[in-house]
């Protein structure tokens, strides 16, 4: 038997309103804030990721799918969106159309990491970009948005984190007072904490190992090493934060995975989905622009993923899903009108309602059985003694009652459901 790639998920017809019902959520709240919809390839030039977001991270490094194509092209499935959105403000000269560009997203990623709750090598984000303003009313924006959505889909048990990286001239000061800190820890960090310490050595606050948290307790923090402009910047994003009523802890510890960011970072992080927590992760990337090779323009973003989100839901039984159940049911009493049966419901579909029939001449039983297993609220008789006077029973689910109509008069049915 062919099964689904290990760390990718069918989404089935049963689950799939949850899913529709957080896709109209986001776009009715990006679109309040005018952010207007891009949709990108799933796949780029593999150079694109690896200057975005950084040969050294574990996305680049470690969790890409990387191929080569037919004509030995290397590239890559979308492993985030944010370098692809870069990309495009750049190719299109978005810049030139208006001065700030607000979009968002809905779009499956791609990373090879180890599957658990939570963790997919196909997963959804929601996300957006604004690309041309470093007003930190946009910063607030970025963690507003998710913080609406993620809240109306009734989830209490969250946390909001933010910290600043600053301007990369104080973090590479900083990472110089880091690097004198842990020179005498190194033999005992872990073989990984020791590679970042080459490499990325602000990722060692990440470190899951008990060893490596220890020694990173006592580490001098970014945020005491900040330059004025940038602490400046962050105090903004903190008040309008407060005025908008976004409860939030400063975590001066949130580095996150990507190398793009400057100033603000942050996470919307869950208490109900176990390891796997961060819901939402986001920040500035003021330089990124430049680095792919536009004309430099401050950017900021966040993205979101869908499957932690509609875990966390499960899990806090927070979800209230819209009706989807039928409208209407036509039931074939003799079991052979199956043409009336389809034109009768063909009339009601085309008016909106959700509409079904039976296709195998069942029994009246099975057809009833049918109509209260979808919940639905209506049922059409056709047949019997009626239909020889031209007349069909509409049956309301609920009450049991029951009215006929001249087969003629399908409008005045159709206003008798609407009520
Ligand atoms: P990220 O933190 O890598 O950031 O991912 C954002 C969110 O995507 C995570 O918080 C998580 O909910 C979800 N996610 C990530 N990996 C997986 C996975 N393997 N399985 C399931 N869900 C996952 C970014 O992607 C940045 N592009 C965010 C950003 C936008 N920064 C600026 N603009």
């Amino acid at each position: 038997m062919i099964k689904a790639i290990y760390g990718t998920k069918d989404i089935l017809p049963e689950d799939i309103l949850k899913w529709t019902h957080l896709e109209n959520l986001v776009r009715n709240v990006m679109g309040s804030f005018n952010y207007k919809e891009i949709r990108t390839p799933v796949f780029e030039e593999t150079r694109l990721f690896a200057r975005g977001i950084g040969e050294a991270t574990d996305i680049v490094s470690k969790e890409m799918y990387t191929f080569n194509d037919r004509s030995d092209n290397s590239v890559t499935l979308k492993p985030e969106m944010t370098a692809a959105v870069v990309r495009s403000f750049i190719e299109h000269k978005m810049d030139k159309k208006q001065m700030l560009n607000k979009m968002f997203y809905i779009s499956p990623m791609f990373r090879q990491e180890r599957p658990q709750a939570g963790r997919l090598r196909q997963f959804h984000q929601f996300g957006a970009e604004a690309l041309g303003s470093d007003s930190p009313q946009l910063d607030a924006e970025m963690i507003i948005m998710p913080y609406d959505i993620i809240t109306s889909l009734g989830l209490k048990n969250i946390v909001v984190k933010i910290n600043s990286l600053g301007v990369p001239e104080s973090r590479e000061n900083y990472k110089n007072v880091l690097k004198d800190y842990l020179a005498p820890h190194l033999n005992d960090l872990s073989e990984e904490s020791r590679k970042r310490f080459e490499t990325n050595i602000l990722r060692i606050f990440d470190s899951k190992a008990e060893n490596d948290q220890k020694i990173m307790e006592d580490a001098p923090l970014l945020i005491e090493h900040l330059d004025n402009a940038s602490l400046e910047h962050f105090e903004g994003v903190k008040r309008t934060l407060l005025e908008a009523g976004i409860p939030f802890e400063i975590d001066p510890k949130l580095v996150r995975g990507l190398d793009y960011y400057t100033h603000t970072t942050f996470e919307i992080v869950s208490g109900s989905v176990g390891s796997q927590s961060a819901l939402c992760g986001g920040g500035r990337y003021n330089l990124l622009v430049e680095q792919l090779g536009g004309k430099p323009a401050p950017g900021i973003g966040f993205a979101a993923g869908i499957e932690r989100i509609l875990l966390a839901c499960e899990n806090e039984e927070s979800l209230k899903l819209p009706d989807d159940s039928l409208d209407l049911f036509v039931v074939d009493i003799n079991r052979d009108n199956a043409e009336l049966v389809s034109k009768l419901s063909l009339f009601f579909r085309r008016k909106g309602l959700t509409v079904e029939h039976d296709y195998a001449a069942r029994s009246v039983k099975a057809q009833m059985r049918e109509a209260n297993r979808s919940n639905a609220k209506f049922t059409i008789m056709v047949g019997g003694d009626e239909l020889e006077r031209n007349e069909i029973v509409l049956k309301t689910m609920e009450t049991g009652d029951q009215k006929s109509f001249n087969i003629d008069n399908l409008q005045s049915v159709f206003e008798t459901m609407r009520g």
